[in-house]
């Protein structure tokens, strides 16, 4: 019995919802799963082939891995914020899941695994999705609204990112994040993009963290005059989602080029609506 799983990348945090908010989007990552009767990762990506591995790590948390084979192949950028080790233990946790013939908490497992739900959320269910206690709700993507990545070569490291952020933040902060949040899910619920755009802002992680990505705050700030209608820093960084009209995402990806050549890769990516998708093969 064999099982591919394809598995969506995502942006977590998307302004203002640090752990909250997050959103699938069309790049993606495939395992295959064969019981052959040897324990073997087989990647052409430099990550780890014992078990170590992310996607073996997510399989483990529900099934044996010996004499599993693991096949992964990857269009997601490692350098970070893209929600690489979500996929990769979601995408173990719902091939498991299938061979056991179903009924595990994919949600809970992959939040646990990986610490924060944001990332799994979007990863599972696809879409935007909201976490809170434990659970997810999942809104479409909005007609009309297209992302630009900017992918830099440079790495952040999520562990690092994390360290960057105080236990306790001001109340002022608090409020301006909830504010800008509520707007953001507004502006998605209702497909208005005026909306999103006021809700995209944030102070409790990107300015703390900022030091650790400086040219992505760069790009950040400057969205709005390239003819976005913003962006956000993508997870914990150094990617940066840029949020566009579809109309506009060919001349502000084109600008976005310019400003990046060099140092980062600029992709124009459709918001994935699918989450995780399983198909079991062969008998
Ligand atoms: N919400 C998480 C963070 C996402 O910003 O640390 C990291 O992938």
């Amino acid at each position: 019995l064999s099982v591919l799983v394809r598995v969506p990348a995502s942006s977590a945090n998307l302004g203002p919802g640090f752990d909250v908010l997050a959103a699938a989007l069309g790049l993606y990552m495939e395992l295959e799963v064969a019981e052959t009767g040897r324990f073997e990762v087989r990647t052409d990506l430099s990550i780890a082939r014992d078990s170590r591995n992310l996607a073996v790590r997510g399989f483990a948390a529900l099934r044996p891995v010996g004499g599993v084979r693991f096949t992964i192949r990857s269009e997601i950028p490692l350098s970070g914020g893209l929600g690489t080790s979500a996929a990769a233990y979601v995408a173990g946790l719902a091939a498991a899941d299938a061979l056991n013939g179903g009924g595990a908490d994919v949600l809970a497992e992959g939040t646990r695994l990986e610490g924060h739900p944001d990332n799994a959320a979007a990863a599972l269910l696809g879409g935007f999705v909201v976490c809170a206690g434990g659970r997810a709700e999942r809104l479409d993507p909005p007609a009309g609204l297209d992302a630009v990545l900017v992918v830099p070569g440079r790495a952040v490291r999520t562990a690092k990112a994390r360290a960057a952020l105080p236990p306790e933040v001001p109340m002022t902060e608090a409020v301006f994040n909830i504010g800008r949040a509520s707007l953001l899910v507004l502006g998605l619920a209702r497909g208005d993009l005026d909306l999103v755009a006021r809700g995209l802002e944030d102070r409790l992680h990107q300015p703390r963290r900022a030091s650790l990505y400086p040219r992505s705050m760069e790009i950040v700030e400057r969205a709005r005059d390239l003819g976005a209608l913003g962006a956000t820093i993508s997870g914990a960084g150094p990617s940066v989602l840029v949020w566009v009209r579809a109309e506009r995402a060919a001349e502000v990806a084109a600008r976005l080029e310019s400003e990046c050549a060099g140092w980062a890769r600029v992709m124009r990516l459709p918001f994935a609506p699918a989450g995780v998708e399983v198909r079991t093969t062969g008998a």
